[in-house]
């Protein structure tokens, strides 16, 4: 018997407007993919919306529908995209010049992306060092640029016959910063916005745009953005759901496979070395070291959040971690990331594994994007708001309420994202406590 009455759900009646602000690799990669998947040229591989299944009652009972089939989510045939962009280039020259699909994917989706233009960007060069914006925004105030990405944001609605809209940054990486008086609240952010506050980010305009809309915002970077007491305020206020920060696609989805197994084991780590090389705009980007920051940090935070080494000091106290980021052209998007780790196990005896990870980051990102885009829909349908920590899964730095530490542990993040789809649906929590198959 279910423990309580599922959460009413709007229907995902209607059209859902996908707006991005960052129209390079990730992003065109993203909306070529769900071209080919709606025609039926490829497969959505990736996706826990389209592939994922999630069990439902006891394991005798073999009820294991899809996820989409459980509840109710947006149709890809039903997706229309808009996004900004620092370059006017419209998404078939964007994906072209981001080298991540072939020729002859491009050619396949040549009308559709070539259909897809951005929009002018909110930019300012100190939080992008590496990238000189030519299809920007120009306005009397840092709220006068908030009104014009309103103005986007209605008029996309209103000329596609949007039923609802949902946001994911997939822009670059900003600069390090940390919060700042002007985020204490949503009255300060406010005044700030009119006075042009230099602590306020463009991602932070885009995303205070979309929660004036009722837009829900996913925020792809490791960028403070919406990790703010004034933006959380204001989704609250507004009753709209948040989430970030980081795309979790390569290496540090690879740490928070492995770790949680080393420590499941209770081995020690000594030290765990990760090192890439990437060659794509985003390395060009974070080759800025205060890119390079905001984006050490994000990376770093999984390790000692899964590890614990407060209550584990014997194994974890003196582990080593080390993050290093290296942009070399060559590679392109195709990611090649390499790490080292000093374990130890029965009677103190060293051991060591190598990972070697050979991946397309933007072919890891995109299944990621459709899924965020998707469960950010269902959440504001179903009534969440504010900071949505069941899509921890996705992200390298899970957001969390005030004094919660983050989750990390891949394993749990996916427990958690399928419980909460079952509280969603009235069905039974998984506990794997299985007592009642022995009774
Ligand atoms: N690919 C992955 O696996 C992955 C994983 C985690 C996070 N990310 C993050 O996702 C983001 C996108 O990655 P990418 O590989 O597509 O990078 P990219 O450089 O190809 O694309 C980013 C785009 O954002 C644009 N941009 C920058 N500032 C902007 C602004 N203020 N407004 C509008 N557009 C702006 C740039 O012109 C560029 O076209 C990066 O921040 C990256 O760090 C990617």
């Amino acid at each position: 018997m279910p423990l309580h009455k599922p959460v009413e759900i709007r229907p995902a009646t209607g059209k859902l407007g996908v707006l991005i602000p960052g129209m390079g690799a990730v992003a065109t990669t993203f909306m070529a993919g769900v071209d080919a998947i709606r025609r039926g040229l490829a497969k959505p591989i990736g996706s826990l919306t389209q592939m994922g299944t999630i069990r439902l009652g006891k394991r005798t009972e073999n009820r294991s529908p899809l996820i989409r089939d459980l509840v109710p989510l947006a149709k890809l045939d039903d997706i229309a995209f808009a996004g900004w962009d620092l370059f006017p280039d419209d998404a078939y020259q964007a994906a072209a010049k981001a080298g991540v699909l072939t020729k002859e994917h491009l050619a396949q989706c040549q009308d559709f992306l070539a259909g897809i233009k951005p929009m002018p960007a909110v930019f300012e060069q100190a939080y992008v060092k590496r990238l000189s914006a030519t299809h920007a925004k120009r306005g009397k105030s840092k709220m006068d640029l908030a009104e014009q990405v309103i103005a986007d944001i209605e008029g996309f609605r209103k000329t596609q016959k949007l039923d609802r809209l949902v946001m994911v940054w997939c822009g670059s990486t900003e600069a390090y910063h940390e919060v700042a008086p002007v985020h204490a609240s949503l009255a300060t952010f406010e005044k700030g916005l009119a006075q042009s506050d230099p602590e306020i980010a463009p991602s932070q305009i885009y995303a205070y745009a979309a929660l004036k809309c009722h837009v829900p915002y996913a925020n792809g970077a490791p960028n403070l953005t919406v990790d703010t007491p004034a933006l959380t305020e204001l989704a609250k206020k507004n009753q709209v759901p948040i989430a970030g920060k980081d795309f979790k696609t390569g290496q540090t989805f690879m740490k928070t496979i492995v770790s949680p197994g080393l420590k499941a084991r209770l081995l020690g780590v000594d030290g765990w070395y990760s090192t890439n090389i990437l060659g794509n705009r985003d390395g060009e980007v974070l080759d800025d070291p205060e890119s390079h920051k905001t984006k050490e940090k994000s990376k770093l935070g999984a390790l000692e959040h899964i590890m614990q080494p407060a209550l584990y000091p014997d194994l974890y106290a003196k582990m080593h971690h080390v993050v290093r980021i290296n942009y070399y052209p060559p590679r392109g998007d195709n990611k090649e990331g390499w790490d080292n780790i000093d374990i130890f196990g029965w009677m103190g005896y060293p051991m060591q594994i190598k990972i070697n990870f050979l991946c397309r980051d933007s072919i890891l990102a995109a299944p990621v994007v459709l899924d965020l885009a998707l469960f950010m829909d269902l959440a504001q349908r179903s009534g969440l708001s504010g900071i949505q920590e069941w899509l921890s899964f996705y992200w390298k730095s899970p957001m969390t309420a005030p004094g919660l530490y983050p989750e990390h542990d891949t394993f749990i993040q996916l427990t958690k994202l399928k419980n909460t789809l079952r509280y969603l649906k009235g069905e039974d929590l998984i506990t794997h406590l299985g007592a009642e198959y022995y009774d």
